[in-house]
């Protein structure tokens, strides 16, 4: 590792490490605690990872970094800083938030994600693409869940930090989440070396459905068993843990997730009214599309005969157009 790569490390260590006891031990940090406290954040999860409060100052980590013999032209390239035009002097990008530390997959800090307190913009203030923090590459609490991940066989994917938190705090330990971005090759290669199976447990709002969608698909693609967990329309993990509790999470999002075909299933029935002739037709073709993208001639048959019964349609013909279809495709 290259030192200039190593000093960046070190700030983000000393800084996490700062911003923490700040949240914890301090006047100045007693309303980031009581926000975090009011949002169900319990003092084990705070201590487990590690999160911080940075005071609403221009100079708080610009003066310590500086004080502590880093070169804040280097803290800057860290995403640390941010270098004034005018006078080539340096503030801090992380003020008045509260903050989670990111860690590469060995633990070192390598970023932050400082949540506004109140209703500014932006809701996450996420540290720049630097030398040391990869956003395509870094899943947020890898490191912490890599152990649960690989004995368990299965990983648990995430939208953001208070889900992964608040899914730790119900017994849910190996999840992980993509912090926002879209989901890339290189994180599903970090998840299909280290589970077998992957549950997709996105926000159930329309851009997590649309989200959760596209990644089964690539993870599916990419040989993953993939699961995705249904919740009230509406919600995310973190509001259902909060409104139903831990264990009916456990049992009725986690435990209960979906199949990849159900799931699609169930996202082709959205927006349809199934009493109606055309959207059924429409419904029945859409699966029908489904069941011959199928590898398993036991799972076609499993799903021709349930579209079967629900629809009253004869066997026969559902078989027929799902082998014209399968073999007229590449
Ligand atoms: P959400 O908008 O679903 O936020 O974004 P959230 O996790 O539910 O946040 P809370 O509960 O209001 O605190 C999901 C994730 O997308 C990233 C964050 O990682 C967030 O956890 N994000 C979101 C950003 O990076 N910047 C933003 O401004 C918003
Ligand atoms: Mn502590
Ligand atoms: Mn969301
Ligand atoms: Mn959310
Ligand atoms: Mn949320």
């Amino acid at each position: 590792i290259p030192e200039n790569f190593r000093q960046m490390v070190e700030a983000h260590e000393l800084l996490r490490k700062f911003y923490h006891h700040l949240l914890m031990n301090t006047d100045e940090g007693q309303h980031a605690l009581e926000y975090l406290t009011n949002r169900g954040f319990s003092k084990e999860s705070i201590e487990k990872f590690q999160i911080g409060y940075a005071l609403p100052s221009w100079e708080f980590a610009s003066n310590l970094l500086q004080k502590r013999g880093f070169a804040l032209e280097q803290m800057e390239k860290a995403g640390l800083v941010i270098k004034r035009e005018r006078d080539g002097t340096y503030f801090d990008r992380f003020r008045n938030r509260i903050m989670f530390p990111i860690s590469d997959h060995q633990g070192n800090t390598i970023a932050f994600s400082g949540r506004a307190l109140e209703d500014e913009e932006p809701k996450y203030l996420n540290s720049p693409e630097t030398p040391i923090f990869n956003k395509s590459k870094i899943l947020y609490n890898f490191h912490l869940a890599r152990p649960i991940i690989r004995k368990h066989q299965n990983v648990v994917l995430f939208e953001g930090f208070a889900d992964v938190i608040a899914a730790d705090r119900a017994g849910v330990e190996n999840g992980v989440a993509t912090m926002g971005t879209s989901l890339t090759s290189e994180h599903i290669s970090t998840l299909k070396k280290n589970a077998q199976t992957v549950t997709v447990c996105y926000d159930a709002d329309k851009a997590g459905i649309e989200a959760a969608q596209r990644a089964a698909l690539m993870l599916d693609q990419a040989g993953c068993t993939v699961k995705v967990a249904q919740m009230p329309e509406g919600l995310d993990p973190d509001d259902y843990i909060r409104k139903y509790g831990e264990e009916k999470f456990k049992a009725d999002v986690i435990g209960s997730s979906l199949t990849l075909m159900a799931f699609k299933l169930l996202y082709y029935r959205r927006g349809k009214n199934l009493q109606n002739e055309g959207d059924r037709l429409q419904y029945i073709e859409e699966v029908l599309i489904e069941i011959s993208r199928l590898d398993k001639v036991v799972e076609k048959d499993f799903y021709i005969r349930q579209l079967a019964n629900e629809f009253s349609l004869s066997l026969d013909a559902l078989k027929q157009q799902v082998n014209q279809r399968g073999s007229s495709t590449p």
